[in-house]
């Protein structure tokens, strides 16, 4: 048992003092690129001012042979690269791969002054961020870090989704989890071979005509992931982090991106991966407030005064908790509008 008096004392001596809360910051996308891969690194520069956050990936997606030119293409990218104002992240290789203790040991001590969050997959419990967390602390420790490095979880096991409330709240420096599609489904094995989004098998089907056993039945595809999603914005927010949905695989199909990016946006994620340019430019359009949505909540403030009792608006009701929905719609767009100045003019800010 650890007494919360605990929780905020480093875990090594010399570490830096725990976050106590997680600030937010502009999240839309995570855009991934391959560190190894001289070609990508060389638009990192023009990218940077494009995306929230970039993300040198060094786990799947890059082959065993070229897991040390990741890891020295991101050190490279951290010491030369003037990202900004964009936030730079790291996905190192999971704990239980043979990567993962020079990924964090050489990172730490290479670029820790750098890196704003690093994103740890395959997380099946609290004990695996336990782990991270102390070891964390004592490469911070030993590079003389003065800011704790922020840890972001990938959902991506049943035993993860089954203990997501106990990961989210394992360390103050929780900052987030995504969902990752492909891993948990292969992991839960469901008989999918996507990345992300739905699946035309997984429906409901309209009953029968009883009076026409041959008329035409209207089915409804249903959402694979609708379950996973609010489950992990639940434990998100019951512990103050923030949940991102993670890759959509079909990079030709935008409009189904856009549907699942929206689909994520609205129950409460903040963001998603971007894992080619097309979809950087989906999700900053579908996790920024619809500007007429800011106008419409900014009237219902003004129209509630001091948020408190009723009132009717264009024939609707309106209380003290459409108030608050609003009060988060008109605050997300602020919080956007101070690093994108084109969405501030279009909210009129
Ligand atoms: C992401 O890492 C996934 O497995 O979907
Ligand atoms: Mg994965």
């Amino acid at each position: 048992m650890q007494s919360p008096k605990d929780f905020f004392k480093p875990l090594a001596v010399g570490a830096p003092e725990p976050v106590r809360d997680i600030p937010f910051r502009p999240s839309r996308m995570i855009h991934f690129f391959p560190p190894s891969n001289a070609k990508m690194v060389a638009k990192v520069p023009d990218l940077a001012p494009r995306v929230d956050i970039l993300l040198g990936n060094l786990e799947d997606g890059v082959p065993a042979s070229d897991k040390e030119a990741a890891r020295a293409g991101l050190v490279e990218v951290g010491k030369t690269v003037d990202l900004g104002s964009t936030q730079l992240w790291t996905r190192v290789n999971s704990l239980d791969s043979p990567w993962v203790l020079d990924d964090l040991t050489t990172l730490v001590a290479e670029i820790g002054d750098r890196l704003d969050v690093i994103m740890i997959p395959k997380v099946e419990g609290p004990e695996d961020i336990h782990y991270v967390d102390r070891l964390l602390a004592q490469l911070e420790a030993k590079a003389g870090l003065t800011e704790p490095l922020l840890v972001h979880a990938i959902l991506e096991t049943a035993r993860g989704v089954a203990s997501v409330e106990a990961i989210c709240g394992a360390s103050p420096r929780m900052q987030g989890l995504s969902l990752g599609p492909a891993d948990l489904a292969a992991n839960r094995r469901m008989k999918t071979t996507r990345v992300g989004g739905g699946h035309p098998g997984y429906l409901v089907r309209q009953d029968p005509d009883p009076d026409d056993a041959d008329a035409g039945r209207t089915v409804h595809q249903q959402d694979l992931w609708h379950y996973t999603i609010a489950r992990m914005v639940d434990a998100c927010v019951t512990h103050g982090i923030l949940p991102f949905y993670g890759p959509f695989g079909d990079i030709a199909d935008t409009t189904a991106c856009e549907d699942q990016f929206r689909n994520a946006y609205l129950l409460g994620c903040v963001g998603a991966w971007s894992l080619h340019p097309v979809q950087i430019d989906i999700a900053k359009r579908v996790f920024s407030p619809d500007p007429a949505e800011v106008a419409h909540a900014q009237r219902v403030i003004e129209a509630m005064g001091d948020g408190t009792g009723a009132i009717m608006l264009d024939g609707k009701m309106e209380d003290d908790a459409s108030c608050k929905q609003c009060k988060v719609v008109v605050e997300l767009a602020h919080n956007l509008a101070e690093r994108d100045p084109e969405l501030a003019a279009a909210y009129g800010f």
